[in-house]
């Protein structure tokens, strides 16, 4: 194990990340969904790997070709892994693709959800050793990876990705499962609310695969573009991805949060172009839009994500909240949207008053906040006393994976 370098994964429903444990980032960061060449109208067998004859298609250059009948398929849920062929190939092109090495010479660790069930843990197992020979695994939960990428190892771990935002306490670099509280308001829910903010206001998202020419107009003035008219019959599941892609950037550039009590028409403006021209100021909508993060009250029985700390906090034992509140770490993409680490401080701190002292830790370098469960990950894999936490194969194959898996989860 010391001989070769270990190579760290960490998959999400918006992107699966890897790259190897001596880099301070992952090298890699690609795209969770992959393009399914359908044959006619006939699924095919999934028996090829990626490469010249592969049905599939990885990663963002080649995912953003239009192409006819190719619909795109997500292999996460929830940021647990649903379709395994899907990994499986996603797996190979990381290997052969992007690392450039054979996997029988590394060993690997792996962060989960701490929402994972034992079975999947199983058969990510089966599929490491048995598929892809390698020689030693190691799991890790990604909030307790969080947690040691900022040199923690208690604390509540908010992580808000693509398709939620949880609120996880790690106490002595374990996860307390019995408190982890979820809310569906993560990155997906605020790129939902900009769609139907833009669709509301006769804002056209036009992807760029459609748009041949544009000419500079003036803000708010009606789009001068030709439409392209060489491209393929794709699908639905490919056209609404490029339209989300178009979306997620207006979400990433345009939106911030306010601080509490702010006057919203007194904050500043930000200018914005869609791709076919179209462009404007946008005021206060850029902070009522992320607003719902804090204040969901609109939307009836969703719970602010100040609350869901609290609640979290709440379910632990009382002789170690006063370390989890001074040890609040802010991960997760959607957590980069400006302002949402000071605005959830004050909300807590504003909230919940009986709290003797609110710390948060959010890395302000954008990379290190978005990929901390991989760089926790990458450090765990790369700490020598945390040796004993390795499976090797060996160990697999006398013991099987569910023999492994019921160690790591009592
Ligand atoms: N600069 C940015 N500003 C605002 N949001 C951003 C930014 N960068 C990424 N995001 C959002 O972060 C989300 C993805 O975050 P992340 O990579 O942590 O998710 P994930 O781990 O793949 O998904 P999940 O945790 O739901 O399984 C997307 O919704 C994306 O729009
Ligand atoms: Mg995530």
């Amino acid at each position: 194990m010391d001989t070769y370098i270990p190579v760290a994964f960490d998959a999400g429903s918006r992107s699966i990340r890897f790259g190897f444990c001596y880099d301070r980032t992952p090298s890699s960061d690609i795209p969770a969904v992959l393009g399914d060449m359908l044959d006619g109208k006939e699924s095919v067998v999934h028996t090829n790997r990626i490469g010249e004859n592969s049905t599939y298609k990885v990663d963002t250059n080649t995912l953003c070709v239009p192409r006819e009948g190719m619909e795109l398929i997500n292999i996460m849920d929830k940021g647990l892994i649903q379709d395994w062929d899907a990994f499986e190939n996603l797996m190979e092109y990381a290997y052969s693709s992007c690392l450039f090495t054979d996997p029988k010479l590394h060993p690997i660790i792996f962060t989960e959800s701490p929402m994972n069930t034992d079975k999947n843990r199983e058969r990510l197992m089966e599929l490491l050793f048995e598929k892809f020979n390698v020689p030693a695994m190691m799991l890790c939960k990604n909030s307790a990876a969080a947690a040691f990428s900022c040199g923690l190892q208690t604390g509540i771990v908010v992580d808000s990705g693509a398709t939620h935002t949880t609120a996880v306490p790690v106490y002595e670099g374990n996860v307390i499962t019995g408190a982890i509280v979820s809310s569906p308001m993560g990155g997906d829910f605020i790129l939902n609310k900009c769609e139907q903010y833009l669709s509301e206001n006769n804002i056209d998202v036009i992807p760029h695969y459609l748009i041949a020419k544009k000419q500079p107009v003036n803000a708010k003035e009606i789009p001068i573009w030709s439409r392209k008219n060489t491209v393929p019959n794709v699908t639905n599941s490919w056209h609404n991805y490029m339209c989300k892609s178009v979306v997620e950037d207006f979400k990433h550039t345009v939106l911030e949060v306010a601080d509490r009590d702010a006057i919203l028409s007194n904050l500043p403006t930000c200018h914005y172009e869609f791709p076919n021209g179209y462009n404007q100021e946008f005021g206060s909508e850029r902070f009522k839009i992320p607003e719902f993060l804090f204040n969901p009250n609109e939307s009836g029985d969703l719970t602010s994500l100040s609350e869901i700390v609290h609640l979290c906090a709440e379910m632990c034992s009382n002789s170690i909240i006063d370390e989890l509140y001074a040890n609040i770490i802010v991960t997760g993409g959607n957590s980069l949207i400006k302002g949402f680490p000071r605005r959830l401080h004050l909300e807590i701190a504003a909230n919940y008053k009986n709290i003797s002292r609110v710390k948060l830790t959010a890395p302000i370098d954008s990379s290190i906040r978005r990929f901390g469960a991989w760089i926790g990950g990458a450090l765990l894999a790369t700490t020598a006393k945390l040796n004993h936490l390795w499976f090797s194969s060996n160990d697999y194959h006398e013991n099987g994976a569910n023999e492994i898996s019921l160690y790591l989860t009592h």
